[in-house]
């Protein structure tokens, strides 16, 4: 049986259809690394429900909601003006401006055009930055619970992971003295993401600093800092940028961000980030090999999110803070324990009082997959296990849903967990 939230790599054409392939079609570096867990399992739940099951997904880390009019009338209009064709790698002037904007308005930060860089999605910009900077043996320090996608950037492009474990106890956040202690020579890079997927955790400005005064020590180390999550957050939380935080580290931080989360435009593939422009050049070289550029049509409609009105961004925040509500209050029936999120669409909650018991048919909840797998089998609800994000006996569930799906499918995770019992 495949596990949810442990994919392997596809098979290797021909291998599907039964027939032994008469070559690889993937080399060993592709082999090594995962397919995105939280795809596996959201395909997973598809095929579920393609056999007739009735299956709600948790899994995935997109907003339900439809990308606002007026960005959908910008590029409707970019498309009938004829802008349909290949911009430069760097993008529209009339993007960069826009970004450029919404650094100065909303996180405080002054950067030039050619510290801009956007790409096919956040994702890409990530991907090219680990391609484009690490050398052999260049290490990689990741905080975990991590984006399931960190790991695999870095090991694919030849680095090395460190990841690094922080527990509920510190929210999941670095703390300066795991940061001091965790950084050699090789270290090159610090991933940072604030708001945290999967755990929703954001840092503060003042431990923003602490980790700032440990990184001025070691001019080595260039940090991302993944902001894709800013604009949802909870109860009066700030999220700072972190080169607002440390000025002094804003020559060698990559601060990356996105449309898709913020404005519910994760098709349009939509990426961007600011930084110093040696590596924006970097960035740019890359993608002029690679993607050319993101549409150019997804350009004008990220400048149209980014420079129009902004009430989508409260609309949002209210449906997901009503959302949050509900799965903390349904948790409370379980013995799942969590930390409330401070921002982000996920909650992250541990589920070791679940490992160990036995289910109707006898069979052990082994560990966090197997929970994860009896929670979709036997009650039709797909979520992501822990080990995806580098933690253990951890459940991530996605409230980017609509409060009805989120009811139900609550509902369906509390009887199905009741039906574990103690060995
Ligand atoms: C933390 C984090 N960073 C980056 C991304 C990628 O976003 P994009 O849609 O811009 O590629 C995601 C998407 O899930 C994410 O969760």
């Amino acid at each position: 049986m495949s596990v949810a939230g442990t994919p392997t790599a596809p098979p290797a054409s021909g291998a599907a259809s039964g027939a032994a392939p008469a070559v690889s079609f993937e080399n060993a570096r592709t082999a090594g690394i995962r397919l995105s867990a939280s795809m596996a399992a959201s395909m997973r739940a598809t095929a579920l429900r393609a056999q007739g099951r009735t299956v709600f997904d948790l899994s995935l880390g997109e907003p339900d909601f439809n990308t606002p009019e007026p960005i959908v009338q910008a590029a409707l209009d970019a498309m009938q003006a004829g802008l349909t064709h290949y911009t430069g790698p760097s993008g529209l002037a009339v993007l960069k401006e826009a970004i450029i904007r919404k650094f100065a308005r909303e996180n405080g930060l002054t950067y030039k055009a050619d510290e801009i860089a956007i790409g096919v999605g956040a994702k890409q910009i990530l991907f090219d930055l680990f391609m484009g900077s690490l050398n052999p043996d260049d290490s990689v320090l990741i905080p975990a619970p991590f984006w399931l996608s960190y790991r695999d950037m870095v090991e694919y492009n030849g680095g090395q992971a460190v990841l690094l474990p922080c527990g509920a106890e510190t929210n999941f956040k670095l703390s300066p003295e795991r940061l001091a202690a965790a950084i050699t020579p090789q270290t090159r890079w610090l991933m940072l993401n604030n708001p945290s997927n999967p755990s929703g955790a954001v840092y503060t400005r003042a431990e923003l600093e602490g980790l700032g005064a440990v990184l001025e020590r070691h001019p080595q180390v260039c940090i991302m800092s993944d902001e894709i999550y800013e604009h949802i957050r909870f109860e009066g939380v700030e999220v700072c940028s972190f080169p607002k935080a440390c000025p002094a580290l804003k020559d060698r931080t990559l601060v990356v961000n996105g449309v898709s989360k913020a404005y519910a435009m994760t098709g349009w593939r939509l990426g961007y980030a600011a930084g110093p422009a040696a590596l924006i050049r970097v960035l740019n070289k890359l993608e002029s090999q690679t993607t050319t550029c993101p549409s150019s049509i997804s350009q004008v409609a990220a400048a149209a999110a980014l420079d129009g009105p902004q009430d989508f961004l409260a609309t949002a925040q209210a449906a997901y803070t009503r959302r949050r509500a509900l799965v903390l209050e349904a948790l409370a029936q379980t013995e799942l324990r969590v930390v409330p999120p401070d921002g982000a669409f996920y909650v992250f909650p541990e589920c070791s009082a679940y490992i160990g018991r036995q289910t109707p048919d006898g069979r052990t909840i082994g560990d966090d997959i197997a929970l994860a797998d009896y929670l979709l089998d036997e009650g039709g609800v797909a979520v992501v296990p822990g080990q995806a994000f580098g933690v253990g006996n951890y459940l991530r569930l996605s409230f980017a849903t609509s409060e009805e799906n989120l009811r139900t499918a609550l509902a369906a995770m509390v009887a199905c967990l009741s039906t574990l019992k103690k060995g």
